[in-house]
């Protein structure tokens, strides 16, 4: 019997075989990526932010453990100089943000630098730029909740008297057996989410206006102690410790690109993303080197030890009142959770990007209908980066954090040059000055950067890269949906 109900079947032409090179150098076209933006799994993302919501994404997934946790280790390594190392860092991540700022208006979507360098580079290095951003997004995000409970022990302390027992606030190998405040500030970051990307933009808002106000108070408490006999020996341990402790500090810095990964729920993307992206770097870098200036000018830099809460310890030195102290604990537990959201939020999107695209499973780009966000995604991130930061020690994850970001970095300046030369006519909205010439400065930068970390985070970042490519070839490669898709790809 004939089904008269069906449509006719057009005959398909299956895609002509392609070798592994031309799949692997595959580039994805620019407007394509941007036609597909904000489509999901049954639904799509929704576009519900404005200049200013993006601009506190970026500070909040910025300002939090570096500034409140991770500069009392990098003190040791550079003494007072830490004031450079922090600018050092922050020009590395200023070259960056200019390319980023304008690859996130030409290409605003998701994906962030893996779109970037799915468009220029081809899939192989879009990949492997994807799987840094894991680092970059993932496992910060288990590093900064590992900052958070140790804020939160600071203000238990200092409010009701009591802490919470090593066991259950330290990892194995810090020793304790499991970090439960780690693993509760994540859930709880994952509950903002699910209920959608304006509500935790919201709430984001106020806890970013929240950190700043602690650290604004800091600078004022800070400056009553400051003694200039601290500067008196400025290099201390010479320019290598100022560089050790600029990589060290470049953790600080990651973050401020976490607008790029909300090109799908920005109501104006192409004019407001590069905005967010550089004013959020340029009030992140006035407050971090001022902080870190009365840090070093209240107490000495020999005082300084590792990852423990530095600034209320300084407070509480200056005032000779632990209230102080409390107080500045508080606005820092609001502070590192709010990283953790935003951070959280980027890992989600950068995920939903690459599901679209094939190389991970579907289930991280089914949209929720009602919320309009990626729920299964957002609960199995949260869950993963949830027990990273209860299993491991917060050192080791920060500087794994900062050689997948500055690896991510180092792809996206390329990423500019490479698109100036292959779409020169393409509309910008923002161009960074002299190109070529600071895209390359930023790539040196990262590299520079990179070449400072320790051997044990080079040795971890390669596991990590091995273990991405093993699963890219047995997996991505099979399912990329542009190598299945007969679509042209572009050629240029
Ligand atoms: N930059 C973020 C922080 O310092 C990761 O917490």
């Amino acid at each position: 019997m004939l089904d008269h109900g069906a449509p006719p079947r057009t005959p398909r032409t299956a895609p002509a075989p392609v070798g592994i090179g031309t799949r692997l150098m595959r580039r994805k076209p620019v407007e394509r990526l941007v036609a597909e933006g904000g489509q999901g799994e049954g639904g799509s993302l929704r576009r519900s932010l404005g200049l200013w919501q993006l601009t506190m994404i970026s500070i909040g997934a910025t300002l939090g453990t570096g500034i409140f946790v991770v500069l009392g280790e990098a003190v040791p390594k550079a003494g007072p100089a830490v004031t450079l190392s922090f600018v050092i860092a922050g020009l590395t991540a200023l070259f960056s943000a200019l390319s980023y700022a304008e690859l996130s208006g030409t290409i605003p979507v998701a994906g962030s630098s893996y779109s970037y360098a799915y468009a220029t580079m081809g899939e192989l290095v879009a990949w492997v730029c994807g799987w840094c951003l894991v680092l970059e997004y993932g496992v910060s995000v288990a590093a900064v909740a590992v900052g958070w409970g140790e804020y939160l022990n600071e203000l238990l302390d200092g409010t009701i008297g009591v802490t919470i027992p090593d066991a259950l606030s330290a990892p194995p190998g810090d020793g304790g057996i499991f970090n439960l405040p780690a693993l509760i500030v994540v859930l709880l970051a994952m509950a903002f989410l699910l209920g959608g990307a304006k509500e935790s933009a919201r709430a984001n808002t106020i806890m970013v206006c929240v950190k700043i106000a602690a650290l604004v108070l800091f600078c004022a408490i800070g400056l009553k102690g400051f003694q200039s006999g601290n500067y008196e020996h400025f290099m201390p341990l010479g320019m290598a410790g100022v560089s050790a402790a600029g990589a060290t500090l470049f953790f600080s810095y990651i973050g401020f690109d976490a607008a790029s990964t909300a090109g799908e729920e920005a109501k104006n993307a192409q004019r407001d993303l590069p905005r967010a992206i550089m004013l959020s770097l340029v009030i992140v870098t006035a407050l971090y080197v001022l902080v870190a200036a009365v840090a070093v000018g209240a107490r000495p830099w020999q005082h300084f030890s590792d990852s423990e809460a530095a600034l209320a310890g300084i407070m509480k030195d200056v005032t000779g009142q632990s209230f102080w102290a409390t107080l500045l604990a508080a606005g820092a537990v609001i502070a590192i959770a709010s990283v953790v959201l935003t951070v959280l939020y980027g890992q989600t999107r950068i995920l939903f990007a690459m599901s679209r695209d094939g190389l991970v499973p579907k289930v991280f780009a089914k949209v929720h209908p009602k919320t309009g966000a990626p729920r299964a995604n957002t609960v199995i991130v949260s869950l993963f980066c949830g027990v990273l930061a209860a299993a491991i020690p917060l050192g080791q994850l920060a500087d794994a954090t900062s050689i997948g970001t500055l690896f991510a970095f180092a792809l996206v300046n390329i990423a500019v040059i490479v698109l100036r030369r292959t779409r020169p006519d393409m509309p910008r909205t923002f161009r960074v000055p002299l190109s070529p010439v600071l895209p390359v400065l930023g790539f040196a930068f990262c590299v520079w950067m990179m070449g400072s970390l320790s051997a044990i985070t080079w040795i971890v970042f390669g596991v990590w890269m091995v273990v991405g490519l093993v699963f890219y070839f047995c997996y991505g490669m099979r399912r990329s949906r542009l190598s299945q898709d007969p679509a042209p790809a572009a050629q240029k």
